[in-house]
């Protein structure tokens, strides 16, 4: 089998996969509704490089791929909101049409009320509807599953109440449904990944003005891999919370030597080094890793552009060592994951993924050497944690969009 006959065969295997998924959610939601629904699908995300450089207004790298939640939606004569998670165990959520809305258990229903809620804040009428989703995103793994639903559900609500919101709208409120009534004071990168993305691309955004360019990732011989630790994040939470504060922190310190600094992405190396004592060393380090990843991006792309994957694949080792070691978000298991990487001849890169503490790490590997490089880390992995880590082949995929 040649490479890209081999590439076509995890291509075909996913899209088996997602078939099944769809045909899945829109059978429950006819059994539980009786009516016919609007099916949307929303991608999960990785990120190449650019890792807690979003809420810094600096520069990301992310890509939709091809695992997906999808959703099952119709308008209901109720003025109810009735949501099942066709992948749990937690029947159907049943809950008013209102002006505002509280959070909820079970939590995932948290998701969908968010968006609700921000749509209402905005000035955005919908009213009531029944929902059903399910998908193929890890949880907890950093592939994003929950921007993808709040995507999916922005994406829907403004079909069935046509709103006419552009995908940056909807990107904006999904965000804000994370930030104001999840709790997480995420950057804006997973839900505009999940809305935005274009097959075989990635997306060079820039988090400030959010103006992005699109680089085509589409080479036959080198795969996304992605390895989970299965370590889900109890802590990231609270500690992304910190690390953006320290970052705020920073950029505060160094705002008061020129006032044209509103954020760690108006902030220079020189800048950073003459004003090193003015800051605590732990938020020193902070602010000089993000300006070191922000730079990565910028020369990651320009690599990218004359198809250098060897010397991109070097930075995302670079990003993963500043994560570690800077940053401080990686955990033990991620960093066996990537030392085992290392050591094989065919990853090119390789680094922790998403918000840190736990999750995945994501790799470049040669599709000719993939099976041989899954089993020498599992096996590596598995010598020293005594348990195997999960591998996906990731391709990258078209944004949130209607199926029906
Ligand atoms: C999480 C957040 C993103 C981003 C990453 C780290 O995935 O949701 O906004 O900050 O962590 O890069």
């Amino acid at each position: 089998m040649n490479l890209t006959e081999r590439k076509d065969l995890t291509e075909r295997k996913n899209l088996a996969e997602r078939k099944e998924l769809i045909k899945k959610i829109e059978r429950s939601f006819r059994s539980r509704f009786r009516k016919d629904p609007l099916l949307i699908e929303s991608p999960g995300r990785v990120n190449l490089i650019g890792e807690h450089t979003d809420y810094n207004h600096g520069f990301v790298l992310p890509a939709a791929i091809d695992r997906i939640i999808v959703l099952a939606m119709a308008r209901n004569e109720q003025d109810l909101i009735r949501l099942h998670a066709a992948d749990m165990d937690s029947g159907c959520v049943e809950i008013p049409v209102q002006n505002s809305y509280k959070k909820n258990d079970p939590g995932w229903a948290n998701y969908v009320l968010g968006v609700v809620d921000q749509l209402a804040k905005a000035g955005h009428v919908t009213g009531g509807f029944d929902c059903v989703f399910g998908g193929n995103i890890p949880i907890g793994a950093g592939m994003s599953s929950s921007a993808a639903l709040e995507s999916g559900v922005v994406f829907g609500l403004s079909e069935l109440f046509d709103l006419g919101l552009s995908r940056l709208e909807m990107t904006r409120i999904a965000q804000r449904a994370e930030n104001h009534f999840v709790g997480v004071q995420c950057g804006i990168m997973d839900q505009f990944a999940s809305l935005h993305g274009k097959k075989n691309c990635v997306i060079k955004l820039d988090c400030r003005s959010l103006d992005f360019e699109l680089y085509p990732f589409d080479r036959d011989d080198v795969r996304i891999m992605l390895c989970d630790t299965n370590v889900r994040r109890e802590l990231a939470g609270s500690e992304y919370n910190i690390r953006r504060q320290q970052c705020e922190e920073g950029a505060a310190a160094l705002h008061k030597h020129d006032p044209s600094i509103h954020s760690l992405r108006d902030v220079s190396f020189s800048l950073l080094e003459e004003h090193k004592n003015d800051l605590d060393p732990v938020v020193y380090r902070r602010c000089r890793y993000v300006l070191e990843e922000n730079r990565r991006v910028q020369m990651g792309c320009e690599d990218l552009s004359k198809n250098d994957f060897v010397s991109f694949g070097k930075r995302m080792y670079q990003s993963h060592y500043g994560l570690r070691d800077d940053y401080e978000v990686s955990c033990p298991e991620l960093d066996l994951l990537v030392e085992a990487a290392e050591k094989q001849e065919g990853v090119l890169g390789s680094r922790m993924m998403g918000g840190g503490f736990g999750g995945c790490t994501i790799n470049l590997v040669i599709q000719d050497r993939a099976e041989q490089v899954v089993e020498e880390i599992t096996q590596y992995y598995h010598e020293r944690m005594g348990t195997s880590p999960g591998v996906y082949i990731a391709n990258i995929g078209d944004g949130t969009r209607l199926l029906s």
